[in-house]
């Protein structure tokens, strides 16, 4: 546990019923004459986008759209995006989508200058300012990137995924409209759930745990466990989607006043090197990392389960019993979401194995909060077990 812990927070945040409308307000507020949307295809073609426009048009703004935004970007395409916005300008930015797109937009929102850009942030990433503020919609529940000051973006010769931190990222606004998750289909609902799960237990069992993050990530947690299944399976099921995109943002506020452990490390040369979703290479890491954390935060575990299992019936009793419910549970949920718990379907060779211990052990941002210190036998153990 951190004895020394602080908070940084957006400006406001705006919740429930119809929360898109606040646009307009904001816009009027910061007296915006040209707003750049950032977006992608997904968005655009699911229809989601003409809610926000239609704010934005409610404020009698200029704007124009950025969408060319892959997922899970590299740091040479969001570089492309930086530029195409430096070239338009704008007074506000609304990013609307996954984390891809809000990272996207939050790095451009630092990044409108000569002396330095993506790559130069990847080294110094202290050195970035906000120059724009920022609007953040998410569409999936979710990455939390509306509230963390992170950026993760794809470094390809590294083949490794890379977060940027700093805290001029971290959104001024944030709108959690239920509209936006209302139709997510279901793949992706459940691996960005998942995400947020790891978020909510890695905080929750990080060296760097704190009465601030342990407060959001507990209740992240109970909502995620209780709530995912039916979000993901039922298309009718707003209340517990509406509890997912909350869900989803306290465990973003987790990360920002605590962070991931091993399971994100190990996850990035997944991503990084055979392009695995963020939340499907997390949802593979999940259960075994836990496992193996296991024996040094067991109390955590079992504190975990005393707070989000509501079964009456057949409690568990012992620290140990506890611990194996709560893993027991994401096991459950990753198995009936149909979300892959091995790497054979990404066709990755046993050969690899040299190269994904590198890479995973040089994710010592986030192997350094783990409670229970990862070798690289430790790691390489790990990847085997997940092959
Ligand atoms: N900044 C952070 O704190 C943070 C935390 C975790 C992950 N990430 C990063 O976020 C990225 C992943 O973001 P993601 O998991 O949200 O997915 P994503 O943004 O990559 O989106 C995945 C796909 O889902 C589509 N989509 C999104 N919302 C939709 C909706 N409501 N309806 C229909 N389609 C929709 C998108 O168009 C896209 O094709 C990764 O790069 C990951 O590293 C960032
Ligand atoms: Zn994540």
């Amino acid at each position: 546990m951190l004895t020394v812990y602080n908070l940084k927070m957006p400006h406001a945040v705006y919740g429930g019923e119809n929360a898109m409308d606040n646009i307009t307000a904001i816009l009027k507020n910061h007296q915006a004459k040209r707003v750049a949307l950032f977006t992608d295809g997904g968005i655009l073609a699911s229809g989601l986008f003409t809610l926000p426009e239609a704010a934005v048009k409610a404020a009698e703004a200029e704007y124009y759209v950025l969408s060319d935004i892959p997922p899970e970007p590299s740091y040479t395409a969001v570089q492309q995006i930086v530029d195409q916005f430096k070239e338009n300008g704008a007074d506000m930015i609304i990013a609307v989508g996954g984390g891809s797109v809000l990272d996207a937009a939050k790095l451009a929102s630092v990044l409108v200058t000569d002396e330095y850009g993506v790559k130069e942030l990847l080294d110094t990433p202290g050195r970035a300012k906000k120059c724009v503020p920022t609007i953040l919609i998410p569409t999936t529940a979710g990455t939390g990137a509306e509230v963390t000051p992170n950026a993760i973006v794809a470094v390809p010769e590294k083949e490794l995924k890379i977060g940027i931190v700093n805290e001029n990222m971290i959104a001024d606004y944030v709108i959690l409209d239920a509209r936006m998750v209302k139709n997510l289909p279901r793949p992706i609902a459940a691996a960005t759930g998942v995400d947020a799960l790891a978020h909510a237990i890695e905080c929750y069992t990080s060296k760097k745990a704190n009465p601030f993050s342990d407060t959001f990530a507990l209740e992240a947690l109970d909502l995620i466990l209780n709530h995912i299944l039916p979000a993901c399976d039922d298309p009718e099921a707003m209340e517990a989607k509406n509890r997912m995109q909350i869900a989803a943002f306290y465990a973003g506020i987790a990360i920002t006043a605590s962070g991931t452990t091993a399971v994100h490390a190990l996850s990035y040369p997944l991503g990084g090197k055979y392009h695995i979703a963020h939340g499907v290479s997390n949802a593979i890491l999940l259960a075994p990392v836990m496992r193996f954390n296991a024996p040094v935060c067991e109390d955590r575990l079992a504190k975990a389960y005393d707070r989000c299992c509501h079964e009456a019936e057949n409690r568990c009793q012992s620290d140990s019993e506890k611990a194996e419910w709560v893993i027991g549970k994401i096991e459950e949920i990753v198995r009936h979401l149909n979300i892959p718990t091995s790497l054979k379907e990404f066709g990755v060779p046993k050969e690899d194995l040299d190269g994904l211990v590198e890479a995973g052990m040089l994710v010592q941002r986030l192997l350094v909060n783990n409670m229970r210190e990862v070798t690289p036998e430790d790691a390489r153990n790990l990847y085997l077990e997940i092959l």
